[in-house]
Order: structure tokens, then sequence, then C-alpha cells
């Protein structure tokens, strides 16, 4: 099986590859599932990564899933002539995913000026390369973030942008304007903006997960350290909200459905002009209680939690309306909670042997 399996991604790398892809953040979380997906649909693809976040190995993972290698450069894409010369020599990219930025609330609260620099030069300097080397398009990684508390529920794209609630927030709202004005100004530019919810989950082989550096932040990272018994306990940030059980409800969307987003979205970005903005999420929302308790049927784990004040910045209740996707993508999530809970769980258990 595994051999005929190699032999149709060698088929598909030798005769039907389509466009090159350039993916910057490409060992990240999202970045190195989105690989995968890009591979599996037959495109070539060439991986940015500074590796502040991640390691070479996911380059070796990456390969075990999907059977082709993918090109990788460790370079900053704050190095404007780096990225000049991977455009140069990788001829012919006919698109860009960009993943690569700063992406910790808390930390971007602490150090403003990094995230700022970070997260705004790696887009100028990709946004000026891209008509210099016949680059088309460009699928940008946004957030929900930018909506801050949605007034209606669930949020639809023409929801209103509120103030965001942290510098990192603020990045992903600035460079969305970057783009905007650089495709409004003529440049040869398409681009796409994806608005994430909340990605969990891993890959199905726990080849691919999430690898968070120190104290995780996020709720699942925690949870599942909590699982293992590598943190005491999970804090819940405050059970006060306005919401079923006063605990805070998100849009949780498995990491793969996402990646599968994005090579829809690639396939839009080549053809469609000017500015298209999408929400990739699944629709429902779920407690911060809900995901405790499924988690737990799922994986046949307790997890010991108790009830801690709401974190700085946190809003109540967030939940996309994916229409507008599933219209103009034909994407639309496939994994329920308890795949995104036992995935998830596999994947920690791995990265623990
Ligand atoms: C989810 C819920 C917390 C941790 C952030 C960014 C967003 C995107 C995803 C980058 C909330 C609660 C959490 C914990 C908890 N990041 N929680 N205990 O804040 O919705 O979104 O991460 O792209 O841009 O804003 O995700 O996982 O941190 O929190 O109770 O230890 O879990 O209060 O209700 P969030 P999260």
């Amino acid at each position: 099986h595994l051999c005929d399996r190699r032999q149709r991604q060698m088929c598909i790398r030798d005769r039907y590859m389509k466009e090159r892809i350039l993916v910057t953040g490409g060992t990240g979380y999202i970045g190195s599932h989105t690989v995968v997906e890009l591979q599996n649909s037959g495109y070539e693809v060439i991986i940015i990564d500074n590796l502040s976040n991640s390691s070479a190995d996911v380059v070796d993972n990456i390969e075990k899933v999907s059977g082709i290698r993918p090109a990788f450069e460790k370079l900053d894409c704050l190095d404007f002539a780096g990225l000049d010369a991977v455009f140069a020599k990788y001829k012919g990219i006919k698109a860009i995913i960009h993943f690569a930025a700063s992406k910790a609330v808390g930390e971007s609260v602490e150090k403003p000026l990094l995230y700022y620099r970070n997260n705004l030069v790696s887009l100028i300097n990709l946004l000026e390369l891209m008509p210099k080397h016949g680059v088309e398009g460009i699928v940008f990684s946004s957030s929900c973030t930018v909506y801050g508390q949605p007034d209606e529920l669930p949020v639809t794209e023409k929801a209103p942008i509120k103030k965001a609630e942290s510098p990192y927030g603020n990045t992903k709202q600035i460079n969305e304007e970057i783009i905007r004005d650089t495709v409004a100004s003529g440049a040869p530019i398409n681009a796409i903006m994806l608005r994430y919810f909340n990605p969990i989950g891993a890959h199905p082989t726990a080849l691919l997960g999430e690898l968070p550096n120190g104290v995780p932040q996020n709720l699942i990272p925690y949870l599942t350290q909590t699982a293992i018994g590598i943190r005491e306990k999970l804090s819940v940030f405050g059970d006060d909200y306005d919401t079923p059980d006063g605990t805070g409800v998100r849009d949780y969307i498995h990491v793969v459905d996402l990646a599968k987003g994005h090579v829809n979205a690639i396939q839009k970005a080549v053809s469609a002009e000017g500015v298209n903005i999408y929400n990739l999420g699944t629709g429902n929302g779920y407690s911060v209680l809900d995901i405790v308790k499924a988690f737990e049927a799922a994986n046949g784990v307790k997890i010991p939690y108790t009830i801690k004040p709401r974190r700085a910045g946190d809003i109540a209740t967030c939940y996309a309306d994916p229409k507008k996707a599933k219209e103009e993508l034909g994407w639309e999530a496939q994994y329920d909670l308890k795949r995104m809970c036992e995935d998830s769980w596999r994947y920690a258990q791995m990265c623990e042997k």
C-alpha cells in the first residue's frame, strides 16, 4: 500500500505537478499541515521558515506524511535580499501562502515593536517582490481576532473590524489594510485573506501537530499537557461570561480542515481579481467546559481544572458563519469535535514518547 502511495506521489511530482507555491512559515503548526495538503493536490511547495518557533525535522515529517520532500530555505522574511534570492532561485512561483508571523497575544503586549516589525515588514517585503518575480497571488493568514467581540453571531466577513485588543491582533488588521491598499494601487496582485477561528487537532498520523514553546497560551495544548501530567490542572479563565455555562465560547476547527481550505484558496488566488476575504470556521461554538468534557469523553482521560478570573483581552463568544467560503471556495469543515480531540491527544502522546 505504502509503495503504491509512494508511486502515486512520484507520479504526481514527475508528470502532473501543478504550479510552484511558496509557503512562508511552512514548518509551523498550520503551515506544515497546509504543505502536506498542497502536495496531496499536486502542487510543488517551497518552504521558507526562520525556525524561530519550529524545527527543521518538521520537513522530514512532511516527507513521511506526503511522500514528497518540499524544498526548504531557512530564511527570515525580514531579509529582503534573501527573499529576492529565493524567488530568483525557484523560478515560476505562482503564489504565496504567508503564515510566517509572531502570534502570541500575551507576548505582543510585552514586545509590541518586535511584533510590528516582524509581522508588518515581512509582508511588505513579499508584496514588494511579487511583481518583480511575476508572482500573481497571495493567501494571507489572518484571524477572527480582527472582529473583537462581534455584535452579531455567527460572524460574517461583513462584520465590522473592532479596535484590536493586542498588538498581535492589530498587526493582523494593519496587514489586511496593507494588502488592500497595495492591490487598490494597481499592483498586479490578487489577494485572499483567510480569517481563522480556533485551529486545534493534529495530523492523524501524529507526525505533525502543535509544538508550543514554553507554557502553552492556547487552550488545547495546555489541556493536553494537563492530561499527560506535565501540568497539574487546567485554569479556566472565567466562568461569568454571558454564555450557556459561563465559560468562553469559540469556533474550534480541525487544522487539517483549515489546511484544505488553503488549497481551495490558492486555486482562487491565481485567478480571482482583487481582494477576497473568507472566514474559515465550522460555524459551531463550544465553551471551555464543552471542550473539557468532549476531550475526556473522546480519550477516556480526566482533566482536573480550576476556575480562575477572566484573562485580559478575552471576549465571551465568537463563532463563524462559514457560508461564503462554502459558496465561493467550495470548502467546508468536515471533522467534528470528537475527531479534533482524538487527533490532539494522539499527537501529544507521541510527542511525550
Ligand atoms: C480559547 C478559550 C480562553 C487557555 C487566540 C488568538 C487567535 C488565535 C487563536 C493566533 C478562551 C480559554 C485558554 C487556558 C482557558 N491565535 N482558555 N484556559 O484566545 O480564542 O484565540 O488563539 O492566530 O488569534 O486570539 O484562543 O485557545 O487562547 O482560548 O480557559 O489555559 O479558552 O479564555 O475562552 P483564543 P485560546
